[in-house]
């Protein structure tokens, strides 16, 4: 029997072969039936022995056929000349036919490519880090040790080995530092964790974008120019910004940075900044040397800058959303762009 299953080599072959073994009348089924005829000591043995047989043999042709199966769709769709087998839209199953929409790419995978475009445009290296980091990289090669207070805001999941879910992209600076060396520039926009109430604004699973700019005299001019520039291409608007004072640990001095509202009409109150004409977008500054320092760069030779803007908070302001749990939430319409 083995012989003959290895000798199958198309579908009408299987169906003899179903037919000889398995099917009505087949030689397992028939040997099955005879059960009842044979001593009563032996037939449970038997009966098992046959059944396994019966159930092992089924599988293999069951694999032979589906091996041809695959073999011959593949072959017709390489011999077919109006296929092109190497355009992605052909292989991805999309539905199709009157009144169904095609799938489309998540809101915030359109603003990560978007973004990623802009600042690869720029000359910026595009980065993907790993969304479980160590606790080196997430809290103290950014300056945060352990009983540094700073690390309070950012309660996140870890894990039995001591790892987390990265709380910040920032987790990625360490590591870029160490492959790129003192002179580079790159952004990391990735998934980050937050053991977090939920509300409007905050969710635990949101996306966020790092960037660095490192190398001799690296300055804020360097930094308010990129943002300005980068702002303007998403929003395709001219924007401004402003810096204010901020902390963060991992650079000094630190800003916040906010950008001119896009939503502000004259004369009308706008509820997105509350008519200050300004929305707060993101946290920025000049590297800390103990930051540098860690990542093997020399702080008395180089600086650089830094920031990290939320993807999701941009992806907001970009299609007007007020609530950022529509993102996680599946919901159709609202990823098809019919509800805010
Ligand atoms: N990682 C910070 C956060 O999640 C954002 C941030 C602030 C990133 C300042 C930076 C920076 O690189 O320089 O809140």
């Amino acid at each position: 029997m083995e012989k003959e299953l290895k000798a199958l080599k198309t579908l009408a072959d299987c169906q003899a072969f179903h037919a000889k073994y398995l099917g009505k009348s087949g030689e397992i089924t028939k040997q099955l039936q005879g059960l009842k005829d044979i001593e009563p000591s032996k037939r449970a043995t038997r009966g098992a022995e046959l059944n396994i047989l019966r159930r092992e043999t089924e599988e293999k042709l069951f694999k032979i056929q589906h091996d041809i199966e695959a073999a011959e769709a593949n072959a017709k769709l390489m011999n077919d000349p109006l296929i092109d087998v190497t355009n992605p839209l052909t292989y991805t199953a999309r539905p199709s036919g009157p009144g169904v929409t095609p799938g489309g790419l998540h809101p915030i995978t359109q603003v990560i490519r978007e973004v990623e475009e802009i600042f690869a445009g720029m000359g910026f290296i595009i980065e993907d880090g790993p969304e479980i980091a160590t606790e080196y990289e997430c809290f103290d090669a950014l300056n945060c040790p352990q009983e540094h207070p700073a690390r309070d805001m950012q309660d996140t999941f870890w894990l039995s080995d001591g790892r987390c879910l990265r709380t910040q992209t920032s987790a990625w600076q360490n590591h870029m530092m160490k492959k790129y060396g003192p002179e580079f520039r790159a952004i990391c926009p990735g998934r980050v964790f937050r053991n977090e109430a939920l509300d409007a604004r905050h969710e635990n699973t949101f996306f966020q974008c790092e960037g660095m700019m490192i190398g001799k005299d690296i300055s804020i001019a360097n930094l308010i120019y990129f943002m300005k520039a980068a702002l303007t291409a998403v929003f395709k608007k001219d924007i401004n910004i402003r810096l204010r004072p901020g902390y963060f640990p991992f650079v000094e001095p630190g800003f916040e940075l906010d950008a001119s509202c896009v939503f502000c009409k004259s004369g009308e109150h706008c509820p997105v900044c509350k008519s200050s004409g300004w929305v707060e977008f993101c946290g920025c500054g000049m590297i800390h040397p103990n930051v540098l320092r860690e990542g093997g760069i020399d702080p008395t030779k180089y600086q650089g800058f830094a920031f990290g803007f939320g993807i999701t908070r941009l992806a907001m302001l970009k299609y007007d959303l007020n609530d950022c749990r529509w993102f996680n939430s599946g919901n159709l319409e609202f990823l098809q762009g019919g509800t805010k």
